[in-house]
């Protein structure tokens, strides 16, 4: 668990104004405290009780306490009363998001290995494949539609500020390639109706299969079915996805830290909605024994999330400004089931459930591998979030590029369609284990 002293670094700072008029900037926030920069040192004898922070050019959160004179120009805040801490709560949630967009964008936030367990699998080549480009066909099925390449641009939260316009640029690529695309977490935009646009690509790619998104933690609250009811109307989403994160609640520093209930929450959600309803990992993986528990909800499909790739842990320890946390946040940097091995674990258990890999695929030939060990869909994350910053071409080429990969590793194996590359997958050549004693032997002419 994170130490009560865990506080998250504020870059940039956020302005404040007090009741008395004085200013300044919000630079760290605790659980208990904000850390406020004074702007004039002549004011800072005594600390403001009560002041305004700003986010934004519309937003602003009221907290009241006392304050503590840190440093000559350094007070803490420390707030008081269930108003200021749902503030807090509130303050949190709104700069969270800008927070991993940036690190996301900026910084190392993979496995540091990588390993995906995809790099265990390997295909045999076919030299003479006997097909042309022409008549590669990639297209695939999930939950009742036909898409053009088994590729979902997985659900990313863009932020209040960037959301929009990431959003957009990803629903046209989508569009452009008739993928399904997944949104972030719509829970910002359940509590600030306001923010509800942010999230609607229908109105960018009318005929875009989107999959809503909620957390777990949604479906703890008392109102979680008209929670998840109102995520599938603000997107008409045609499918919603409930993320389970346990690692990253349980390292950041307002994370949830309760679990209980959710499986019993989801069977009634999953009987309640029309809506097809994916469980969706975001790099622990999903291991047979949950996959088991899983089934017996009713869900459509599960999208495995596993280890390998973005990794979610480790940025809640980037954005705290506590050693204890970032030591745990390297700790658990290359937690959870490999996304291969989480994949051909639950297929094994459920060999017709729908199914999503997602985690550290990051090209054309680990598309056509999770193809290969039993995906329908393969989900693409942290490299068309940081395309999608790029601008709108960019975020195609990614595709492109991805797509292109896949089919040449379709074209080298002699794959007509998605189907024959399990056909052509194995873990070593089979000339591997005759090859010491054929070449001992010297009896290879
Ligand atoms: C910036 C960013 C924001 C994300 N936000 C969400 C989210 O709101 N809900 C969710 O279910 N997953 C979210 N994810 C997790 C991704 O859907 C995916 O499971 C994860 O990033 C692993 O895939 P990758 O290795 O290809 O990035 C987010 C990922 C990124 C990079």
């Amino acid at each position: 668990m994170t130490s009560m002293t865990d506080s998250i670094k504020l870059s940039p700072p956020l302005p404040w104004i007090s009741d008395q008029g004085q200013t300044g900037f919000v630079t760290e926030i605790s659980r208990q405290h904000l850390t406020l920069d004074i702007f004039e040192a002549s004011q800072a004898s005594s600390g403001p009780n009560e002041i305004r922070v700003m986010v934004g050019k519309s937003q602003s959160f009221v907290f009241s306490g006392q304050s503590r004179l840190a440093s000559p120009r350094t007070f803490r805040l420390m707030i008081h009363g269930a108003d200021s801490e749902q503030q807090l709560h509130d303050l949190l949630g709104q700069v969270r998001k800008d927070q991993h967009i940036e690190i996301c964008r900026d910084q190392d936030v993979e496995a540091s290995d990588r390993f995906t367990g995809f790099q265990r699998v390997q295909f045999i080549p076919e030299a003479l494949p006997e097909l042309s480009f022409d008549d590669l066909n990639t297209e695939q099925s999930f939950l009742g539609t036909c898409f053009d390449y088994p590729i979902l641009i997985t659900g990313m939260t863009g932020g209040v500020d960037k959301g929009t316009e990431i959003n957009r640029r990803l629903a046209l690529a989508a569009e452009a390639y008739n993928i399904p695309m997944g949104v972030g977490s719509q829970r910002v935009a359940l509590d600030n109706p306001e923010y509800a646009p942010i999230f609607d690509v229908k109105k960018y790619a009318p005929n875009l299969f989107v999959i809503g998104n909620l957390g777990f933690a949604q479906l703890k609250q008392d109102n979680y079915l008209d929670l998840c009811r109102r995520a599938v109307d603000m997107v008409s989403a045609d499918a919603l996805a409930i993320h389970v994160n346990v690692l990253q609640e349980a390292i950041q520093m307002e994370g949830d830290r309760d679990f209980t209930d959710i499986l019993k929450r989801l069977e009634t959600v999953c009987q309640s909605l029309s809506t097809p309803i994916v469980i969706k990992e975001v790099g622990s993986g999903i291991s047979s024994n949950t996959a088991q528990k899983l089934l017996e909800t009713g869900i459509a499909a599960i999208d495995v999330g596993g280890r390998g790739g973005t990794s979610w842990g480790y940025i809640e320890g980037l954005r705290s400004s506590s050693s204890e946390t970032m030591e745990l946040a390297e700790t658990f940097r290359n937690w959870g089931i490999p996304t291969a091995y989480s994949l051909v674990g639950v297929r094994a258990l459920a060999p017709q459930l729908p199914l999503i890999a997602t985690g550290g695929v990051r090209n054309g030939l680990t598309v056509a591998k999770a193809i290969a060990l039993g995906a329908d869909l393969v989900g693409i994350g942290l490299p068309l979030l940081r395309a999608a910053l790029q601008g709108e071409q960019e975020t195609r080429d990614t595709l492109a590029t991805i797509v292109r990969g896949l089919k040449v590793a379709m074209i080298a194996t002699g794959s007509r369609s998605l189907r024959d590359l399990e056909q052509h997958i194995c873990l070593s050549h089979p000339m591997e284990k005759n090859f010491d004693d054929i070449v001992q032997s010297k009896s290879f002419y």
